[in-house]
Protein backbone atom coordinates (compact mmCIF):
# COMPACT_ATOMS: atom_id res chain seq x y z
CA UNK A 1 0.00 0.00 0.00
CA UNK A 2 1.28 3.50 -0.72
CA UNK A 3 1.45 6.36 1.78
CA UNK A 4 -1.55 7.72 0.30
CA UNK A 5 -3.37 4.92 0.87
CA UNK A 6 -6.15 3.70 -1.61
CA UNK A 7 -9.13 6.00 -1.20
CA UNK A 8 -7.09 8.97 0.31
CA UNK A 9 -4.95 10.73 -2.93
CA UNK A 10 -3.97 14.00 -0.92
CA UNK A 11 -1.43 14.05 1.80
CA UNK A 12 -0.58 16.98 4.69
CA UNK A 13 2.77 18.93 3.35
CA UNK A 14 4.89 20.43 6.31
CA UNK A 15 8.93 21.43 6.38
CA UNK A 16 11.36 18.47 7.16
CA UNK A 17 8.72 15.63 6.86
CA UNK A 18 11.45 12.66 6.44
CA UNK A 19 10.69 10.13 3.42
CA UNK A 20 9.50 6.59 4.99
CA UNK A 21 13.10 5.07 4.19
CA UNK A 22 14.55 7.47 6.02
CA UNK A 23 12.49 7.12 9.19
CA UNK A 24 13.51 3.13 8.70
CA UNK A 25 16.99 3.71 8.54
CA UNK A 26 17.21 6.16 11.52
CA UNK A 27 19.05 5.58 14.49
CA UNK A 28 18.61 2.11 16.75
CA UNK A 29 18.51 1.81 20.54
CA UNK A 30 21.82 0.32 20.94
CA UNK A 31 23.40 -2.01 23.47
CA UNK A 32 20.50 -2.79 25.21
CA UNK A 33 20.61 -5.29 28.52
CA UNK A 34 17.73 -7.22 29.56
CA UNK A 35 16.68 -9.02 32.89
CA UNK A 36 14.24 -11.44 32.23
CA UNK A 37 11.93 -13.06 35.01
CA UNK A 38 10.70 -17.10 34.30
CA UNK A 39 7.58 -16.24 34.80
CA UNK A 40 7.07 -12.56 32.68
CA UNK A 41 4.03 -11.12 31.81
CA UNK A 42 5.49 -8.34 30.01
CA UNK A 43 8.54 -6.41 28.80
CA UNK A 44 9.29 -2.90 30.18
CA UNK A 45 11.98 -0.54 28.07
CA UNK A 46 13.35 2.55 29.30
CA UNK A 47 13.98 5.18 26.65
CA UNK A 48 13.07 7.24 23.65
CA UNK A 49 10.51 5.21 21.89
CA UNK A 50 12.09 6.03 18.10
CA UNK A 51 15.42 4.06 18.26
CA UNK A 52 13.69 1.22 20.72
CA UNK A 53 10.72 0.63 18.09
CA UNK A 54 13.23 0.62 15.38
CA UNK A 55 15.33 -1.94 17.75
CA UNK A 56 12.40 -4.37 18.14
CA UNK A 57 11.60 -4.15 14.27
CA UNK A 58 15.25 -4.89 12.76
CA UNK A 59 17.17 -6.28 15.78
CA UNK A 60 14.71 -7.71 18.25
CA UNK A 61 12.51 -9.71 15.44
CA UNK A 62 9.56 -8.26 16.67
CA UNK A 63 7.89 -7.18 13.03
CA UNK A 64 4.46 -8.16 12.80
CA UNK A 65 4.36 -9.67 15.96
CA UNK A 66 1.46 -7.48 18.17
CA UNK A 67 -2.06 -7.54 17.52
CA UNK A 68 -2.82 -4.18 19.39
CA UNK A 69 -1.06 -1.09 19.87
CA UNK A 70 -2.67 1.42 22.23
CA UNK A 71 -0.85 4.97 22.40
CA UNK A 72 -1.54 8.29 24.53
CA UNK A 73 1.58 10.32 23.46
CA UNK A 74 1.75 14.27 24.67
CA UNK A 75 -0.88 16.03 23.24
CA UNK A 76 0.89 19.43 22.27
CA UNK A 77 -0.36 21.43 25.16
CA UNK A 78 2.98 23.04 25.84
CA UNK A 79 2.85 21.59 29.40
CA UNK A 80 5.00 19.92 32.27
CA UNK A 81 3.08 17.52 33.97
CA UNK A 82 4.35 16.50 37.42
CA UNK A 83 2.96 13.83 39.57
CA UNK A 84 0.59 14.20 42.95
CA UNK A 85 4.32 14.20 44.39
CA UNK A 86 5.21 17.38 42.70
CA UNK A 87 7.67 14.71 40.99
CA UNK A 88 8.87 15.76 36.81
CA UNK A 89 7.04 13.15 35.16
CA UNK A 90 7.18 14.62 31.45
CA UNK A 91 7.28 17.71 28.86
CA UNK A 92 4.65 18.26 26.15
CA UNK A 93 6.79 20.99 24.11
CA UNK A 94 5.93 20.03 20.57
CA UNK A 95 3.71 21.91 18.52
CA UNK A 96 2.31 22.06 14.68
CA UNK A 97 4.56 20.47 12.17
CA UNK A 98 7.30 18.95 14.94
CA UNK A 99 4.29 17.54 17.00
CA UNK A 100 3.38 15.64 13.87
CA UNK A 101 6.89 14.74 12.28
CA UNK A 102 7.48 12.76 16.23
CA UNK A 103 4.07 10.90 15.63
CA UNK A 104 4.31 10.44 12.25
CA UNK A 105 7.49 8.71 13.21
CA UNK A 106 6.44 6.05 15.36
CA UNK A 107 3.08 5.51 13.41
CA UNK A 108 5.23 4.41 10.56
CA UNK A 109 7.04 1.84 12.88
CA UNK A 110 4.09 1.10 14.48
CA UNK A 111 2.50 0.09 11.75
CA UNK A 112 5.56 -2.71 10.99
CA UNK A 113 4.96 -4.00 14.34
CA UNK A 114 1.08 -4.75 13.92
CA UNK A 115 0.54 -8.39 12.97
CA UNK A 116 -2.12 -8.22 9.91
CA UNK A 117 -4.83 -8.88 12.69
CA UNK A 118 -3.91 -6.14 14.17
CA UNK A 119 -5.41 -2.77 14.97
CA UNK A 120 -4.06 0.64 16.28
CA UNK A 121 -5.53 2.88 18.53
CA UNK A 122 -4.39 6.63 19.57
CA UNK A 123 -5.82 8.54 21.80
CA UNK A 124 -5.14 12.54 21.17
CA UNK A 125 -7.64 15.90 22.05
CA UNK A 126 -8.84 17.95 20.02
CA UNK A 127 -5.51 20.83 19.31
CA UNK A 128 -4.47 17.97 17.11
CA UNK A 129 -6.69 14.77 16.21
CA UNK A 130 -7.74 16.51 12.70
CA UNK A 131 -4.26 16.79 11.56
CA UNK A 132 -3.47 13.42 12.77
CA UNK A 133 -6.50 11.76 11.23
CA UNK A 134 -4.94 12.55 7.45
CA UNK A 135 -1.67 11.61 8.66
CA UNK A 136 -3.09 7.70 9.72
CA UNK A 137 -4.73 7.95 6.64
CA UNK A 138 -1.68 8.61 5.06
CA UNK A 139 0.26 5.24 7.32
CA UNK A 140 -2.32 2.72 7.12
CA UNK A 141 -4.63 3.88 4.39
CA UNK A 142 -7.82 5.80 4.80
CA UNK A 143 -9.60 2.22 4.12
CA UNK A 144 -7.91 0.82 7.20
CA UNK A 145 -9.56 3.69 9.14
CA UNK A 146 -12.44 1.84 11.76
CA UNK A 147 -13.95 4.74 13.88
CA UNK A 148 -13.12 7.96 15.37
CA UNK A 149 -14.38 7.58 19.33
CA UNK A 150 -15.25 10.74 21.67
CA UNK A 151 -14.79 9.98 25.37
CA UNK A 152 -16.35 12.28 27.66
CA UNK A 153 -13.01 12.97 29.87
CA UNK A 154 -14.36 14.81 32.98
CA UNK A 155 -17.81 16.26 34.28
CA UNK A 156 -18.98 19.42 32.74
CA UNK A 157 -17.08 22.57 33.63
CA UNK A 158 -18.28 25.79 33.94
CA UNK A 159 -15.64 27.96 31.64
CA UNK A 160 -16.43 31.46 31.80
CA UNK A 161 -14.25 31.60 28.21
CA UNK A 162 -15.94 31.86 25.06
CA UNK A 163 -16.97 28.72 24.00
CA UNK A 164 -18.47 25.17 24.27
CA UNK A 165 -16.78 23.39 27.93
CA UNK A 166 -14.13 21.40 26.74
CA UNK A 167 -14.80 17.76 28.09
CA UNK A 168 -14.34 15.38 25.47
CA UNK A 169 -11.71 13.87 24.25
CA UNK A 170 -11.02 11.24 20.84
CA UNK A 171 -9.66 7.63 20.27
CA UNK A 172 -8.60 7.12 16.33
CA UNK A 173 -9.18 3.69 15.73
CA UNK A 174 -7.43 1.90 12.60
CA UNK A 175 -6.66 -1.69 11.46
CA UNK A 176 -3.29 -3.05 9.72
CA UNK A 177 -5.60 -4.95 7.06
CA UNK A 178 -9.49 -5.54 6.47
CA UNK A 179 -9.72 -9.01 8.69
CA UNK A 180 -8.57 -7.70 12.29
CA UNK A 181 -9.39 -9.10 15.21
CA UNK A 182 -12.44 -8.19 16.49
CA UNK A 183 -14.46 -9.38 19.88
CA UNK A 184 -17.98 -7.19 19.69
CA UNK A 185 -18.11 -5.19 22.83
CA UNK A 186 -21.93 -4.86 24.11
CA UNK A 187 -23.60 -2.87 27.38
CA UNK A 188 -26.79 -3.89 28.90
CA UNK A 189 -29.92 -2.67 26.91
CA UNK A 190 -31.24 0.02 29.20
CA UNK A 191 -34.73 1.00 29.50
CA UNK A 192 -35.51 3.11 26.45
CA UNK A 193 -34.01 0.37 24.19
CA UNK A 194 -36.01 -2.52 25.91
CA UNK A 195 -39.00 -0.65 24.75
CA UNK A 196 -38.52 -1.00 20.95
CA UNK A 197 -38.88 -4.80 21.60
CA UNK A 198 -42.94 -4.03 22.15
CA UNK A 199 -44.19 -7.16 19.72
CA UNK A 200 -44.70 -10.45 20.69
CA UNK A 201 -44.63 -13.37 17.76
CA UNK A 202 -46.78 -16.49 18.18
CA UNK A 203 -44.31 -18.13 20.18
CA UNK A 204 -43.83 -15.86 22.39
CA UNK A 205 -40.89 -14.28 20.84
CA UNK A 206 -40.51 -10.30 21.92
CA UNK A 207 -38.93 -8.57 18.97
CA UNK A 208 -38.53 -5.21 17.06
CA UNK A 209 -39.30 -5.03 13.36
CA UNK A 210 -37.02 -2.89 11.16
CA UNK A 211 -36.52 -2.08 7.78
CA UNK A 212 -35.52 -4.54 4.95
CA UNK A 213 -33.59 -1.42 3.18
CA UNK A 214 -30.86 0.61 3.34
CA UNK A 215 -29.90 4.24 2.05
CA UNK A 216 -27.91 3.94 -1.47
CA UNK A 217 -28.74 2.77 -4.98
CA UNK A 218 -26.90 -1.01 -5.51
CA UNK A 219 -26.53 -1.91 -9.27
CA UNK A 220 -25.87 -5.69 -8.26
CA UNK A 221 -28.43 -7.94 -6.85
CA UNK A 222 -29.36 -6.43 -3.62
CA UNK A 223 -30.38 -3.54 -5.88
CA UNK A 224 -32.75 -5.40 -8.20
CA UNK A 225 -36.31 -7.23 -7.31
CA UNK A 226 -37.05 -9.18 -4.73
CA UNK A 227 -40.79 -10.97 -4.77
CA UNK A 228 -41.31 -8.76 -7.54
CA UNK A 229 -40.75 -5.51 -5.56
CA UNK A 230 -37.87 -3.58 -5.32
CA UNK A 231 -36.73 -1.45 -2.72
CA UNK A 232 -37.77 2.29 -2.16
CA UNK A 233 -36.35 4.93 -4.88
CA UNK A 234 -32.87 5.65 -3.42
CA UNK A 235 -32.81 2.48 -1.11
CA UNK A 236 -31.21 -1.08 -2.09
CA UNK A 237 -32.09 -4.48 0.25
CA UNK A 238 -29.87 -5.10 3.17
CA UNK A 239 -29.55 -8.95 2.22
CA UNK A 240 -29.30 -10.95 -1.34
CA UNK A 241 -32.74 -12.02 -2.43
CA UNK A 242 -31.86 -15.74 -1.78
CA UNK A 243 -30.87 -14.97 2.19
CA UNK A 244 -33.89 -12.78 2.18
CA UNK A 245 -35.97 -16.07 0.93
CA UNK A 246 -34.11 -17.93 4.04
CA UNK A 247 -35.48 -15.17 6.08
CA UNK A 248 -38.92 -15.64 5.35
CA UNK A 249 -39.34 -19.50 5.07
CA UNK A 250 -37.84 -19.02 8.94
CA UNK A 251 -40.60 -17.22 9.69
CA UNK A 252 -38.05 -13.79 10.83
CA UNK A 253 -40.03 -11.87 8.37
CA UNK A 254 -42.96 -9.74 9.29
CA UNK A 255 -45.78 -9.10 6.13
CA UNK A 256 -47.81 -5.42 7.13
CA UNK A 257 -51.45 -5.49 6.26
CA UNK A 258 -50.40 -3.08 3.05
CA UNK A 259 -47.42 -5.97 1.81
CA UNK A 260 -44.47 -4.21 3.75
CA UNK A 261 -41.79 -6.39 4.65
CA UNK A 262 -39.55 -5.83 7.95
CA UNK A 263 -37.25 -8.08 9.67
CA UNK A 264 -37.34 -9.78 12.94
CA UNK A 265 -35.08 -9.17 15.38
CA UNK A 266 -35.50 -11.00 18.43
CA UNK A 267 -34.34 -9.92 22.09
CA UNK A 268 -33.30 -13.27 22.87
CA UNK A 269 -30.84 -13.67 19.87
CA UNK A 270 -29.94 -10.17 21.21
CA UNK A 271 -26.50 -10.04 23.20
CA UNK A 272 -26.35 -6.73 24.35
CA UNK A 273 -26.48 -3.76 22.78
CA UNK A 274 -23.27 -2.94 20.47
CA UNK A 275 -20.47 -0.39 22.18
CA UNK A 276 -21.13 2.80 19.77
CA UNK A 277 -19.01 5.46 19.15
CA UNK A 278 -19.90 8.17 21.83
CA UNK A 279 -17.83 6.44 25.23
CA UNK A 280 -19.24 8.69 27.91
CA UNK A 281 -19.00 5.84 31.20
CA UNK A 282 -14.93 6.32 31.34
CA UNK A 283 -13.99 9.60 32.70
CA UNK A 284 -10.56 9.95 34.37
CA UNK A 285 -10.31 9.78 38.02
CA UNK A 286 -13.03 11.93 38.86
CA UNK A 287 -13.39 11.17 42.75
CA UNK A 288 -11.94 9.92 45.55
CA UNK A 289 -12.48 6.12 45.90
CA UNK A 290 -11.02 5.71 41.97
CA UNK A 291 -7.78 4.11 42.64
CA UNK A 292 -5.08 5.93 40.82
CA UNK A 293 -0.80 5.73 40.57
CA UNK A 294 -0.99 9.38 41.19
CA UNK A 295 0.55 9.54 37.83
CA UNK A 296 -0.28 12.78 35.31
CA UNK A 297 -2.82 12.23 32.46
CA UNK A 298 -3.38 8.24 33.48
CA UNK A 299 -6.17 6.88 31.52
CA UNK A 300 -8.93 5.32 32.98
CA UNK A 301 -8.06 1.12 33.18
CA UNK A 302 -11.88 0.51 32.52
CA UNK A 303 -11.13 2.73 28.71
CA UNK A 304 -8.42 0.25 28.24
CA UNK A 305 -10.12 -2.65 29.45
CA UNK A 306 -12.86 -2.18 26.56
CA UNK A 307 -9.76 -1.43 24.42
CA UNK A 308 -8.02 -4.71 25.15
CA UNK A 309 -10.65 -6.72 25.36
CA UNK A 310 -12.31 -5.80 21.77
CA UNK A 311 -9.17 -5.48 19.73
CA UNK A 312 -6.75 -8.32 20.88
CA UNK A 313 -7.26 -12.06 22.43
CA UNK A 314 -5.48 -14.47 25.10
CA UNK A 315 -2.13 -15.06 24.08
CA UNK A 316 -2.26 -11.45 21.83
CA UNK A 317 1.21 -8.93 22.18
CA UNK A 318 -0.09 -5.65 23.06
CA UNK A 319 1.94 -3.34 22.95
CA UNK A 320 2.23 0.97 24.64
CA UNK A 321 5.17 2.79 23.89
CA UNK A 322 3.80 6.31 25.56
CA UNK A 323 3.07 4.36 28.67
CA UNK A 324 3.29 6.66 31.28
CA UNK A 325 1.46 5.18 34.39
CA UNK A 326 1.47 1.84 32.18
CA UNK A 327 -2.09 1.49 32.27
CA UNK A 328 -2.71 -0.58 29.23
CA UNK A 329 0.21 -2.71 30.21
CA UNK A 330 -1.32 -3.69 33.50
CA UNK A 331 -5.03 -4.32 31.76
CA UNK A 332 -3.46 -6.31 29.09
CA UNK A 333 -1.41 -8.59 31.51
CA UNK A 334 -4.66 -8.57 33.81
CA UNK A 335 -7.02 -10.26 30.82
CA UNK A 336 -4.21 -12.63 29.79
CA UNK A 337 -2.29 -10.82 27.07
CA UNK A 338 1.37 -10.03 27.39
CA UNK A 339 2.65 -7.16 27.01
CA UNK A 340 5.91 -4.70 26.02
CA UNK A 341 5.73 -1.42 26.88
CA UNK A 342 8.04 1.92 26.66
CA UNK A 343 9.27 5.18 28.55
CA UNK A 344 11.43 7.43 28.45
CA UNK A 345 10.12 8.92 31.73
CA UNK A 346 11.99 7.84 35.20
CA UNK A 347 9.02 8.62 36.64
CA UNK A 348 6.88 6.59 34.45
CA UNK A 349 9.09 3.84 35.08
CA UNK A 350 9.09 3.89 38.37
CA UNK A 351 5.01 4.27 38.46
CA UNK A 352 4.78 1.28 36.21
CA UNK A 353 7.11 -1.08 38.76
CA UNK A 354 5.08 -0.29 41.82
CA UNK A 355 1.67 -0.81 39.66
CA UNK A 356 2.26 -4.31 38.20
CA UNK A 357 3.86 -5.47 41.45
CA UNK A 358 2.01 -3.46 43.93
CA UNK A 359 -1.30 -2.11 42.46
CA UNK A 360 -3.10 1.07 42.66
CA UNK A 361 -4.25 3.19 45.67
CA UNK A 362 -7.82 5.34 46.34
CA UNK A 363 -7.17 9.04 44.93
CA UNK A 364 -8.03 10.20 48.62
CA UNK A 365 -5.22 8.61 49.57
CA UNK A 366 -3.09 10.72 47.88
CA UNK A 367 -2.78 13.79 50.59
CA UNK A 368 -1.22 16.41 50.04
CA UNK A 369 2.28 15.77 48.72
CA UNK A 370 2.30 12.75 50.78
CA UNK A 371 2.57 9.10 49.27
CA UNK A 372 -0.60 6.68 50.15
CA UNK A 373 0.86 4.53 52.79
CA UNK A 374 1.23 0.60 51.88
CA UNK A 375 -2.15 -0.13 53.56
CA UNK A 376 -3.67 2.28 51.49
CA UNK A 377 -1.77 0.27 48.39
CA UNK A 378 -3.79 -2.59 46.95
CA UNK A 379 -1.31 -5.69 47.55
CA UNK A 380 -1.44 -8.70 45.39
CA UNK A 381 0.39 -10.87 48.34
CA UNK A 382 -0.73 -14.63 46.59
CA UNK A 383 -0.28 -13.52 42.88
CA UNK A 384 2.96 -11.86 42.33
CA UNK A 385 3.47 -10.73 38.82
CA UNK A 386 6.91 -10.67 36.74
CA UNK A 387 7.85 -8.81 34.30
CA UNK A 388 10.77 -7.76 32.35
CA UNK A 389 13.32 -4.74 32.38
CA UNK A 390 14.75 -3.23 28.98
CA UNK A 391 17.45 -0.23 29.64
CA UNK A 392 20.33 1.15 27.36
CA UNK A 393 23.77 0.39 28.91
CA UNK A 394 24.35 3.78 29.07
CA UNK A 395 21.18 4.96 31.09
CA UNK A 396 21.80 1.77 33.91
CA UNK A 397 23.86 4.13 35.94
CA UNK A 398 21.42 6.84 35.58
CA UNK A 399 18.79 4.90 36.51
CA UNK A 400 20.19 2.88 39.44
CA UNK A 401 21.48 6.51 41.07
CA UNK A 402 17.94 8.21 40.98
CA UNK A 403 16.32 4.81 42.06
CA UNK A 404 18.78 4.51 44.72
CA UNK A 405 16.97 7.90 46.38
CA UNK A 406 14.30 6.44 47.21
CA UNK A 407 13.31 7.70 50.50
CA UNK A 408 12.23 4.71 53.26
CA UNK A 409 8.60 5.20 52.14
CA UNK A 410 7.97 1.32 50.71
CA UNK A 411 5.02 2.71 48.56
CA UNK A 412 7.43 4.64 45.89
CA UNK A 413 7.68 3.03 42.89
CA UNK A 414 11.48 3.43 43.00
CA UNK A 415 11.96 1.07 45.43
CA UNK A 416 10.32 -1.31 43.35
CA UNK A 417 12.23 -0.42 40.48
CA UNK A 418 15.37 -0.23 42.69
CA UNK A 419 14.56 -3.68 43.78
CA UNK A 420 14.69 -4.57 39.82
CA UNK A 421 17.84 -3.06 38.86
CA UNK A 422 19.96 -4.97 41.19
CA UNK A 423 19.63 -7.79 38.75
CA UNK A 424 22.07 -5.61 36.34
CA UNK A 425 24.71 -6.31 37.11
CA UNK A 426 26.95 -3.32 38.44
CA UNK A 427 29.87 -4.29 35.94
CA UNK A 428 27.30 -3.05 33.03
CA UNK A 429 27.36 0.61 34.47
CA UNK A 430 29.01 3.49 31.71
CA UNK A 431 29.98 6.44 33.25
CA UNK A 432 27.44 8.00 30.86
CA UNK A 433 24.25 9.44 33.28
CA UNK A 434 22.68 10.48 30.48
CA UNK A 435 19.45 11.90 31.75
CA UNK A 436 16.34 9.28 31.40
CA UNK A 437 13.02 11.63 31.59
CA UNK A 438 14.37 14.82 29.36
CA UNK A 439 12.12 17.04 28.12
CA UNK A 440 10.69 15.65 24.70
C1 LIG B 1 -0.07 11.01 28.31
S1 LIG B 1 1.19 10.12 29.06
C2 LIG B 1 0.61 8.46 28.95
C3 LIG B 1 -0.34 8.14 30.06
C4 LIG B 1 -0.79 6.70 30.07
N1 LIG B 1 -1.68 6.38 29.00
C5 LIG B 1 -1.44 6.32 31.39
O1 LIG B 1 -2.59 5.86 31.41
O2 LIG B 1 -0.80 6.51 32.41
C6 LIG B 1 2.45 10.18 27.81
C7 LIG B 1 3.72 9.44 28.17
O3 LIG B 1 4.55 9.41 27.01
C8 LIG B 1 5.90 9.46 27.46
N2 LIG B 1 6.74 9.88 26.32
C9 LIG B 1 6.72 11.07 25.67
N3 LIG B 1 7.63 11.07 24.66
C10 LIG B 1 8.21 9.84 24.67
C11 LIG B 1 9.21 9.23 23.88
N4 LIG B 1 9.79 9.87 22.86
N5 LIG B 1 9.58 7.98 24.16
C12 LIG B 1 9.00 7.29 25.20
N6 LIG B 1 8.03 7.83 26.00
C13 LIG B 1 7.64 9.09 25.73
C14 LIG B 1 5.89 10.44 28.61
O4 LIG B 1 7.00 10.24 29.46
C15 LIG B 1 4.55 10.09 29.27
O5 LIG B 1 4.74 9.17 30.32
Amino acid sequence: MGELGKLGGFELTYPNKATRQEILRGERANSLIDYRPNTSEGDLYCGDNLPILRSLLFDRGMRGKFDLVYIDPPFATGSRFESRKQSHAYSDNLRGAEFLEFLRCRLILLHELLSDAGSLYLHLDSRMICETKIILDEVFGSENFRALITRKKSNPKNYTRKSYGNIADYILFYSKTDSYIWNRQTLQPTEEHLKEYRYIDENGRRHMRVPLHAPGVRNGETGGEWKGMLPPPGKHWQYKPSTLDQLDADGHIHWSTSGNPRKKVYLDENEGVSVQDIWLDFKDAHNQNIKITGYPTEKNPELLERIVKASSNKGSLVLDCFAGSGTTLDIAGKLGRRWLGVDESFEAIATICQRIAKGTARMGSFRDTQLPSLEEVLLFPDEPRHFGLTVSRSMLGTLKQQAQQAGEHQADGRCELSRILRFFDDDEVETDLSAIGRST
